[in-house]
């Protein structure tokens, strides 16, 4: 059963260069399916949904492309806001959000407080999030309060951004990479991975549906012997 899914929405440019289109035209198409994967993982009793939507290392890239990204996270936040209130939807983020612009910044505020007491999924957006920052960021928390006792791993996890979110059991990474990208280091320790070569505009139901088939057959074994 997932409870909690996580993913690396990628190859946005590649589907926008196909078609002859701009990398922002890719970026447009994909936003655009962060509410049919969120409906979709609704429909399959998914509890929470993590998505990778700008990491510490996309600020490298064009001006442009980064202003777009922006843009888009704000046009998420309001038009979907609808939707998550009327489907009990809450919205969260992990990252260092500071870093975003303030009219992105206040538009997920807003769309966070106004979905604070949902419950029957929380969508939680990975901005400006690198698994290296979040742990250097624990650490930095951990000096900051002048702490001397030892820390346990269950301690080290009340430092992370979501401390009150279950690890990931199914990472799908769309675009065909066999890599993390810096995504949820600490939190992927033991979750099932699925690489699909579909483009994430390209993202339906069918494909989380093939992914929840995959996880279906697999057997975690948590390092012990026999655990399903
Ligand atoms: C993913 O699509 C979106 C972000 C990283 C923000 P890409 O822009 O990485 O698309 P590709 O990988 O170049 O196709
Ligand atoms: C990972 O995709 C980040 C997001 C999807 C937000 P990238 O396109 O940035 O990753 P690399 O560069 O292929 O590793
Ligand atoms: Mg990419």
């Amino acid at each position: 059963m997932v409870n909690h899914l996580a993913i690396i929405m990628d190859g946005n440019g590649r589907w926008a260069e196909e078609r002859g289109l701009s990398r922002s035209d890719g970026h447009r198409a994909g936003a655009r399916q962060i509410g049919v994967a969120a409906r979709a993982a609704m429909n399959a009793g998914i509890k929470y949904l993590t998505l990778y939507a700008f990491s510490t290392e996309n600020w490298k890239r064009p001006k442009d492309e980064v202003t777009v990204l922006m843009e888009l996270i704000s046009e998420f936040a309001k038009s979907e806001l609808p939707n998550m209130l009327r489907d009990g939807v809450r919205l969260r983020t992990i990252g260092r959000t500071a870093d975003l612009p303030p009219a992105s910044r206040a538009a997920l505020e807003f769309a966070i407080k106004q979905t604070a007491n949902n419950d029957k999924l929380t969508i939680n957006i990975a901005l400006s999030y690198g698994g290296r920052a979040e742990i250097v960021d624990a650490v930095n928390k951990i000096i900051a309060e002048k702490r001397t006792a030892p820390v346990t791993e269950q301690d080290f996890v009340s430092y992370l951004y979501a401390p009150d979110i279950p690890d990931p059991d199914l990472l799908i990474r769309t675009g065909g990479e066999m890599r993390l990208s810096n995504f949820l280091l600490w939190e992927l320790s033991y979750a099932e991975l699925y690489v699909t070569e579909t483009y994430w505009p390209d993202f339906t139901e069918e494909t989380l549906e093939q992914a929840l088939a995959s996880f279906g057959g697999r057997k975690r074994r948590f390092g012990g012997l026999n655990k399903k």
